[in-house]
């Protein structure tokens, strides 16, 4: 199991008049190449809880282990010295990618943003160049044209894939994302979602996504953990969250559009089944429910496999 939380704890201001529990009794276990989504409304910890997992956020209370890494709170005090973890070690093999990561671009060049990360973890030489050239390539940039170009002169899309070239130059096993596709149209959300599957099964084989957006997540993740008020509140398939009625009500998360869409239109009489989670499941009900299914036509939903 490489990412085992237990009891985790966080306490902002601890001890001043603006204290506030962030996280309380968070406990999770994450396999190698699961695709994690979290969801939660503003402010429920989604970004402190996972932020410890490169020792940015220091812990407080519990305990985590990744692989052969384990961070062992100690009451809110530094941890003792025997419990810290090689952190450069730590941070080459979680990558993070933050909120809007386009806005901590700050070299010259492309090629040395990109190479920052990598070099402080203590890649040099042909590697290091080797690296930079292979991150710049994996997020779809051609590297002769953007590697001496300021990361400044480069669109907002262009400086997000930079950004995260930055992390993939560390080559890590698990990445971090907060909020990839914040502020993109539905195109560059899509081509980054696209990319971070390509990463996900050529470099970096775990990744956990933090997302406002129910139809990504539901599109894209095999796990979704549901957040609220620091507590972890469910862990479950995007299926068998978006698809009960009770679930999203008790835990006041919106449906994915087609899910809603789905609905209403078995509400205006169409004979559908509604669990549908993705586009392509929603157009192969359409499809099958107007006869139009021929071989090379979508599956609909209801002839899937239960094991979603
Ligand atoms: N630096 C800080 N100092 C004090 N309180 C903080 C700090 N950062 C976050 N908090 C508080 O901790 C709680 C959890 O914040 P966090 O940023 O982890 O939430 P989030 O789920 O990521 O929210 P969002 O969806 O808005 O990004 C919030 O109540 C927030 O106000
Ligand atoms: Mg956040």
């Amino acid at each position: 199991m490489p990412i085992k939380i237990t009891d985790l704890k966080y306490v902002y201001s601890a001890g001043t008049p603006f204290e506030k529990t962030a996280l309380n009794n968070i406990s999770l276990e994450i396999a190698d190449g699961e695709f994690w989504g979290v969801i939660g409304h503003t402010g429920s910890g989604k970004s402190t809880l996972f932020s410890h997992l490169n020792a940015l956020t220091r812990i407080q209370y519990g305990t985590i282990e990744i692989d052969e890494f384990k961070l062992i709170g100690n009451g809110g005090r530094k941890p003792k010295r025997k419990h810290r973890p090689d952190y450069k070690a730590l941070r080459s093999r979680v990558g993070m990618v933050f909120q809007y990561p386009e806005y901590q671009l700050f070299a010259e060049t492309v090629e040395e943003d990109v190479a920052f990360g990598a070099k402080n973890i203590g890649v040099k030489g042909e590697e290091l160049v080797e690296r930079v050239k292979g991150a710049i390539q994996m997020v779809g940039l051609d590297y002769e044209d953007v590697k001496s170009r300021s990361p400044f002169d480069l669109s907002g899309g262009q400086k997000r894939r930079v950004a995260l070239a930055g992390v993939l130059a560390m080559h890590p096993k698990i990445l971090v994302l907060d909020e990839p596709t914040a502020g993109l149209d539905p195109r560059g959300k899509k081509d980054i979602l696209d990319l971070i599957l390509k990463i996900k099964s050529e470099l970096c084989p775990t990744v956990i996504m933090i997302s406002h957006n129910m139809d990504e997540v539901a599109e894209y993740c095999d796990k979704i953990a549901v957040m609220s008020g620091g507590e972890l509140k469910l862990v479950s398939t995007p299926r068998e969250l978006f698809t009960s009625e009770q679930l999203l009500g008790e835990l006041h998360i919106e449906m994915p559009c087609v899910t809603a869409l789905a609905c209403e239109l078995k509400r205006r009489g169409l004979d559908i089944n509604a669990s549908v989670i993705t586009e392509k499941e929603l157009l192969g009900e359409i499809l099958r429910v107007k006869g139009m299914l021929n071989a090379d036509a979508e599956t609909p939903v209801a002839e899937k496999g239960a094991d979603e």
